[in-house]
């Protein structure tokens, strides 16, 4: 034993950085200019430009959502105290989280606004509403703390977006988390997700956790189903008239969770490419960059654009069922509202909501600013690959079909005009 420690003490240590730690460079996380929708408005405000009466509650959400083009269908409710505002969150007064591809916002009634907006160099940029007796401070300032969970071990230490799922019992405090749910994705089974939130719509015989409460010990915690599942409106529950809208739309749910899993990975490789190719000094802008770093890295990279290129292509992807979900509506209209529809008028936003999510299941958010700003030899890299699925049998692909491996191909190649190009090159 003593043997194996000195060997161990006498050995040299060489401490290099690690691809997440985001605040040194070539990441600079807290000193990198920010491109982010939250802090373009924020310049806008600042510049005397933009102008925000509305002091606080429900009418500065409403306005910050116009101004940063949140749709309000999107509002989801946890009503968990999982997060930072413990106090002001539980079953009667759930948090409202809004959503776009690029920013989320999170609010109860009698609480602060939180705002995680996506850098597409950076990751999650946080921002916190001042306290509600300081009207002198800075309407929103970014915060640090915020970091404590956000860039934790459930993003692998890199700024991110969260969701769990507990137990939660009626005061909304998470007796327990679900054991097998690691992180918010369109991979989680269905029966693992959505504990401590609300849900509006019909998840046909799929179940699930949302509604319901949890009775017992935090080791034994369990569900008292009472039918809760499918609700059409949550007044049972807390005063409909305290959020903007009355519902929690199965349909952002699993958008939200969509998105969630394809930020992680960008994410990752974002950070991991970056501190690969600035270790190695490379400043080769193709993929063949990849290559040529040190050797680790090129397993760890390699291995992280597998997982990319898998959520990417909804490979894990968990079933909706046979039956067809029902949605509301509102948000369906909000979210295909940018769909990018090639000349047969198929798009990647278009929804089956029975069996699988998508029509055609490549992510939308290969359309995102997140992915436009991956280094090149990255883009490239998916480009690539993306190529040798659609057009060749890849065994670990094989969920998709010949035909919708076709249809994606053909509407990559109308609607990405980088992949296109790269394509053509081939
Ligand atoms: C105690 C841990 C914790 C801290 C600190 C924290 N959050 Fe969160 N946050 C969470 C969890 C957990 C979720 C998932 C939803 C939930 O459970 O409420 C979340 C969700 C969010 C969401 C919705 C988008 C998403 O990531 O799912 C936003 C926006 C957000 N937080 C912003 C912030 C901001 C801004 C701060 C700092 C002012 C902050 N959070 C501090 C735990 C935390």
């Amino acid at each position: 034993m003593i043997r194996v420690f000195c060997y161990f003490l006498l050995a040299p240590v060489v401490v290099g950085q690690s691809f997440n730690d985001y605040d040194l460079p070539p990441h600079d996380y807290y000193n990198a200019p920010l491109t982010d929708p939250m802090s373009n408005l924020l310049k806008r405000l600042h510049a005397g430009e933009l102008a925000l009466e509305e002091p606080s509650g429900k009418p500065l959400v409403e306005r910050l959502l116009v101004e940063l083009d949140i749709p309000v269908s999107s509002q989801i409710l946890v009503f968990t105290k999982t997060s930072l505002q413990r106090r002001a969150v539980h079953p009667g007064n759930p948090r409202a989280i809004y959503f776009n591809e690029e920013v989320y916002l999170g609010w109860m009634p009698n609480g602060r606004i939180e705002i995680t907006s996506i850098d597409p160099n950076l990751g999650g940029v946080f921002y916190f509403q001042r306290p509600l007796d300081e009207p002198e401070r800075l309407l929103f300032a970014r915060e640090e703390r915020c970091l404590g969970c956000h860039a934790g071990s459930a993003t692998n230490f890199l700024p991110g977006l969260l969701g769990m799922s507990v137990f939660p019992d009626a005061d909304g405090r998470n007796l327990r988390s679900v054991p097998s749910f690691d992180r918010v994705s369109h991979d989680a089974p269905f029966e693992d997700r959505w504990g401590g939130w609300f849900l509006t719509g019909h998840t046909g015989r799929v179940k699930h956790m949302a509604n319901v409460l949890a009775k017992g010990s935090r080791r034994d915690p369990v569900l008292q189903p009472d039918g809760r599942e499918n609700k059409a409106s949550l007044q049972e529950f807390f005063d409909l008239d305290l959020h903007l809208r009355p519902d929690s739309d199965v349909l952002a749910l699993l958008i939200h969770d969509h998105q969630i899993g394809m930020h992680y990975c960008f994410l990752e490789a974002l950070y991991r490419v970056r501190q690969g190719l600035y270790d190695a000094k490379i400043d080769d802008d193709s993929r063949h960059a990849l290559t040529r770093l040190r050797p680790n890295d090129v397993a760890d990279i390699g291995a992280c654009v597998d997982r990319l290129m898998r959520y990417l292509l909804f490979a894990d992807e968990v079933s909706l069922g046979d039956e067809s979900w029902q949605d509301g509506g509102d948000y369906r209209a909000a979210f295909l509202k940018d769909r990018r529809p090639d000349q047969k008028g198929r798009a990647l936003k278009d929804l089956r909501l029975a069996g699988r999510l998508f029509e055609h299941r490549c992510s939308y958010m290969i359309y995102s600013q997140s992915f436009a700003a991956l280094p090149r030899p990255l883009r490239e890299e998916v480009y690539f690959r993306l190529h040798t699925i659609l057009t060749t049998d890849v065994e670990a692909f094989d969920h998709l079909s010949g035909s919708e491996k076709q249809a994606i191909h053909e509407i990559l190649t109308e609607t990405l005009p980088e992949a296109r190009d790269y394509w053509a090159n081939l």
